[in-house]
């Protein structure tokens, strides 16, 4: 497959922080790439030093196969951006805005129209062409600044955590409209803390922390690294410490804690421990409500390679 960027060794310091830390990795032609790592991992120092925005000290990068820099207009009209932070024009309206943008690299009259249109339809915001982004709801501006980015067609784009604090319904339409880019083509970056998200959208994931790369591959290949297979939660309203000691004896079980009437027992491997674990419930009657069973998340994932949770970093 078309490799659509090539990094290798890519470093970016600061004056007292390595932000980026020697990062090697490619990008392939009509995938979705997620970059998932907490705050201050480097997700947006690297997509600004692809994008040349940012002097970096190490490293070689090259889009579309050829060297980026600065001045590589034939590369960049290529690109589209949704920055973090919401960049758009307050006195220009929804049309306005994205007729700014899109016009940077359209200069047809007819074929920006239509453009405009189909970016429109993309993020759903056909009832809002004339409101000005005071009109807008945070969820509805997050949507501006994504058609913004993408309305000229690019082959390809990145989205830099562009769901930060949007309503359900607006995250909803974003990833939707993420999808339909990508089936028309587009090869897409996109950043964000959110592992839920990235489990339903990407193709591949790359986690980074403290700007190295903690690891690589599909979050199938990644939840292998987890070290568990099967995550197990039961309410429990009164569980004597000596059932506790003699559930932990059960096979395959890697951890068991119990807080706040949740009973929350983690499996190596194997099949029937839930089988095993109700059975046993029954015969010292012991009541349970709600149960779930769940395999391992990104966020297991992470918890394993750094011991922390990705949440609450
Ligand atoms: N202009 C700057 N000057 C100095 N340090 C910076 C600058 N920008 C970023 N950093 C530092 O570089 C590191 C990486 O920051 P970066 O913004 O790339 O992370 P991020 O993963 O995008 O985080 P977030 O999820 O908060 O957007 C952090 O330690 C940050 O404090
Ligand atoms: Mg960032």
């Amino acid at each position: 497959m078309k490799k659509i960027i090539e990094v290798k060794n890519l470093t970016k310091e600061y004056k007292k922080v390595k932000a980026v830390n020697d990062l090697t990795f490619e990008v392939l032609e009509g995938e979705i790439l997620g970059l998932l790592g907490p705050n201050g991992s480097g997700k947006s120092t690297t997509i600004n030093c692809f994008l040349s925005l940012l002097n970096f000290q190490k490293g070689k990068i090259k889009i579309f196969g050829s060297d980026m820099s600065p001045d590589a207009y034939k590369i960049k009209k290529n690109i589209g951006v949704v920055f973090q932070d919401i960049a758009v024009f307050e006195e220009l309206n929804v049309y306005d805005n994205i007729d700014y943008f899109c016009g940077l690299y359209i200069k047809d009259k007819q074929t920006r129209k239509e453009y405009i249109e189909d970016a429109i339809k993309l993020v759903g915001l056909e009832d809002f062409k004339k409101f000005y982004p005071k009109q807008l709801s945070g969820g509805l501006l997050r949507r501006l600044n994504i058609a913004c980015g993408i309305a000229h067609k690019p082959k390809l784009i990145f989205l830099d955590e562009p769901t930060v604090a949007v309503d359900p319904q607006s995250r909803n339409n974003i990833l939707d409209g993420i999808k339909k880019l990508r089936e028309d083509g587009a090869t897409i970056i996109y950043t964000t803390h959110y592992m839920e998200e990235v489990e339903i959208l990407c193709d591949r994931v790359i986690i980074l922390d403290k700007g190295n790369i903690l690891a690589r591959g599909t979050t199938d290949e990644l939840k292998k690294l987890a070290n568990i297979e099967e995550k197990v939660t039961i309410e429990i309203s009164d569980l004597p410490k000596k059932y506790l000691e003699k559930i932990k004896e059960f096979k395959n079980v890697e951890d068991i804690t119990y807080n706040n009437e949740l009973l929350v027992i983690t499996y190596k491997k194997g099949k029937n421990n839930l089988v095993e674990l109700l059975d046993y419930l029954k015969e010292e009657h012991i009541k349970y409500n709600k149960i779930f069973s769940e395999r391992p998340t990104l966020n297991d994932v992470f918890l394993e390679l750094t011991g922390k949770e990705l949440r609450d970093v």
